[in-house]
């Protein structure tokens, strides 16, 4: 095989090596902390931590479920998008920290079983993709709250948006509960 062909080709495996070793790494200094010795230790730290998860993502869930709704024309008809927005969105952003915090707990329990797992790969993915599909429908109402109602192109948008939004949740929320039963590389 032409040697240029062999180098480009080992190109993505030498990249994947890489991640793969300093995962490795991460993995080794993680199984290393107090904290990792804590959840593995006192018993009931990694329930009380999954059950504080739990109640975070459904107090992510439920702003996320009455913006969609609306955005969909299905729920609350009777009240503008401009006010549920700045009545909802903050609650959608301020569970995040606390959803981070028991996750990493979590991750610090069993590194090697989450930190190499597709499904939390693709959770991680899911969850950038939507926070931005959140803050693409909460920008413009700030400068402009009835910025989704000015015309039916973006009455359109923000349906499709709506709908995107409440599959990726859904999908993160699938994506959380699988990351158990899946094995890591
Ligand atoms: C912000 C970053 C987040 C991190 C680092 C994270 C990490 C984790 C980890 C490590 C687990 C445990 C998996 C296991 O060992 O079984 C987990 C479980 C879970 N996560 Fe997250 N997560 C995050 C955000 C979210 C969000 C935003 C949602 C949903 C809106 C979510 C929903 C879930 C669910 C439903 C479970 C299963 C809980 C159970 O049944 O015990 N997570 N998460």
């Amino acid at each position: 095989m032409p040697r240029d062909l062999l180098v480009s080709q080992s190109a993505p495996i030498r990249l994947l090596n890489k991640t793969s070793h300093i995962l490795d790494a991460v993995c080794t200094w993680l199984e290393a902390t107090t904290l990792s010795h804590t959840m593995k230790t006192i018993e009931w730290t990694i329930p009380a931590v999954q059950t504080v998860h739990i109640l975070a993502v459904a107090t992510v869930v439920t702003p996320v479920l009455m913006i969609d709704l609306r955005l969909l024309g299905i729920g609350a008809r009777e009240l503008a998008i401009g006010s549920i927005a700045n009545r909802f969105f903050p609650y959608v952003w301020w569970p995040l920290p606390v959803l981070l915090a028991t996750g990493i707990a979590l991750i610090a329990a069993e590194p090697s079983r989450t930190l190499k797992n597709p499904i939390f790969l693709l959770k991680m993915g899911l969850l950038i993709a939507a926070a931005g599909v959140t803050l693409g429908c909460q920008i413009p109402l700030r400068r402009d709250a009835e910025f989704w109602d000015r015309n039916a192109a973006r009455r359109r948008t923000v349906r499709l948006m709506a709908i995107a939004s409440l599959s990726l949740w859904i999908a993160i929320i699938f994506a959380g509960r699988w990351i158990a039963y899946v094995q890591g590389s």
